[in-house]
């Protein structure tokens, strides 16, 4: 196997090493091929470019592998918990008994607010989007830690990084409780990261709360299969802010902001909507066809990086018919998502281009009987994912070639020319 690529530019050859990694695609090293040849590579979304080196997370899409720190997301989801694999995804091992209950502890006791960040809500509408809230109150948040500021010091690095983990569902949940105007709850500490994150959404003063281990198990299971996705947008967002050396906190408010977009995380609300406006079986037909003549897209269809089903979505499919089954709810819409992904997954449109479906087709479905409303599914995401939001940014740091996000463009503007004063133009 050789371990050198030539590239020829007019009659010049140019060596671009070949880098190998554990498993996966061997990737063409251009780092130099600009001082040495003067030209830039070109690729808009990134589809054939790795923009770093990572140890965290692997997927094969074509395989329908998603592997984290080595560990498969059906075996994660099944039997460890998602404050197992946080520490899994931020410190590269599953924890020891010893060191689980050390780091529950203090992800447990950082889950308060500053009573003073209470009142930051009250700025919004009550009728504002939740991520909108998130994306405010996250970047907020910087305003309120100012003691954790060197990004170069590993332990500021892991006290930022614990501290969004425990903090996160407290402002998802008073993001929630707030849009629902109802008073904000105080987290609990002697229950697990998952119940204590449905009590603060759910109970009120009025009565007590009493958990239903079905849905916390289920709420766990979510955040598990949403934790990390290797350099998905948000995640590159999160590394390209911080790669200045930016907030912690606000780079992880860039990264909810992308997530937002109905193309990312926005999908899940997106795909619930459709889901609700196809309505019944009989309409499938004519709704596919739409979809086939690009009227508009198959929400919870197709990824770009799986071109096979998304492992996640068959977890998140079985988790969907356990909390229906729980709760006791015959959804219509869980009919016509059946129906839909059964024609989809038929039809050549779809086969064609690869189209399966991924985890958002599914989630909907169940966090909508969990007593969420649609636009807080994408909140939801931004919790579990700050995770690996914050170890991709931690491991950004630990890599001694960092340097800032730089990519550069092929400029297709005006060449130079001279001012115009405006009584000669026209
Ligand atoms: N419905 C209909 N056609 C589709 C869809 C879809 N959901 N996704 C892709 N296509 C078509 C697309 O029109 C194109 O067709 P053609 O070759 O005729 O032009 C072809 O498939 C290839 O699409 P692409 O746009 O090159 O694919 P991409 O890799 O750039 O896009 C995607 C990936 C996720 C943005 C896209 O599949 C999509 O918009 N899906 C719906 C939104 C969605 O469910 N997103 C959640 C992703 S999973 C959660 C997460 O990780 O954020």
């Amino acid at each position: 196997m050789t371990d050198k690529a030539t590239l020829t530019i007019g009659d010049k050859n140019y060596d671009l090493p070949i880098l190998k990694g554990s498993t996966g695609p061997d990737v063409l090293d251009v780092r130099k091929l600009y001082g040495d040849s003067d030209h830039f590579t070109f690729d808009p979304g990134f589809t054939s470019t790795a923009s770093c080196e990572s140890k965290i997370t692997y997927i094969d899409g074509d395989a329908g592998i998603l592997l984290h720190r080595g560990y498969p997301i059906d075996q994660l989801a099944e039997k460890s918990s998602f404050l197992e694999v946080c520490h899994l995804l931020l410190n590269g091992e599953l924890p020891t008994a010893e060191e689980f209950t050390k780091f529950e502890r203090n992800i447990t006791y950082h889950t308060m607010l500053h009573a003073q960040f209470d009142s930051f809500f009250q700025g919004f509408r009550r009728d504002a989007h939740p991520m909108a809230v998130m994306t405010g109150a996250v970047g907020a948040l910087s305003a309120f830690y100012a003691d954790s500021l060197n990004v170069d010091d590993p332990k500021q690095r892991e006290i930022s990084a614990h501290r969004l983990i425990a903090k996160m569902p407290t402002i998802a949940a008073r993001a929630f409780q707030y849009s629902q105007g109802r008073p904000f709850v105080t987290p609990r500490n002697e229950l697990s990261y998952s119940e204590n994150f449905l009590r603060m959404c759910f109970s009120v003063p009025a009565e007590d709360w009493v958990p239903n281990p079905v849905l916390t198990r289920a709420m766990d299971r979510i955040f598990i299969l949403h934790a990390d996705h290797e350099q998905n947008a948000s995640t590159s967002t999160v590394r390209l802010a911080g790669s200045s050396g930016a907030h912690p906190f606000a780079c992880i408010a860039a990264g909810i902001a992308c997530l937002w977009g109905p193309s990312h995380g926005g999908a899940n609300q997106e795909a619930l909507e459709m889901l609700e406006e196809i309505g019944s079986v009989e309409n499938i037909p004519a709704f596919v066809q739409g979809v086939k003549d690009k009227k508009y897209k198959l929400m919870g269809f197709g990824h770009r990086v799986y071109k096979n089903f998304d492992p996640r979505a068959k977890v998140m499919q079985k988790t969907c018919y356990e909390v229906l089954e729980q709760l006791g709810i015959n959804d219509p819409l869980l009919h016509v998502a059946m129906e839909l992904e059964k024609v989809a997954l038929n039809d050549q449109y779809f086969i064609d281009r690869k189209l399966y479906p991924n985890i958002d087709f599914y989630s909907g479905i169940t966090l909508r009987a969990m007593g969420f409303p649609t636009n807080m599914f994408t909140v939801l995401f931004a919790l579990a994912r700050t995770v690996g939001w914050i170890s991709q940014w931690k491991e950004m740091f630990e890599d001694p070639s960092r340097k800032i996000g730089r990519p550069r463009q092929l400029y297709t503007g005006a060449t130079q020319r001279d001012y115009v004063p405006v009584e000669k133009r026209g």
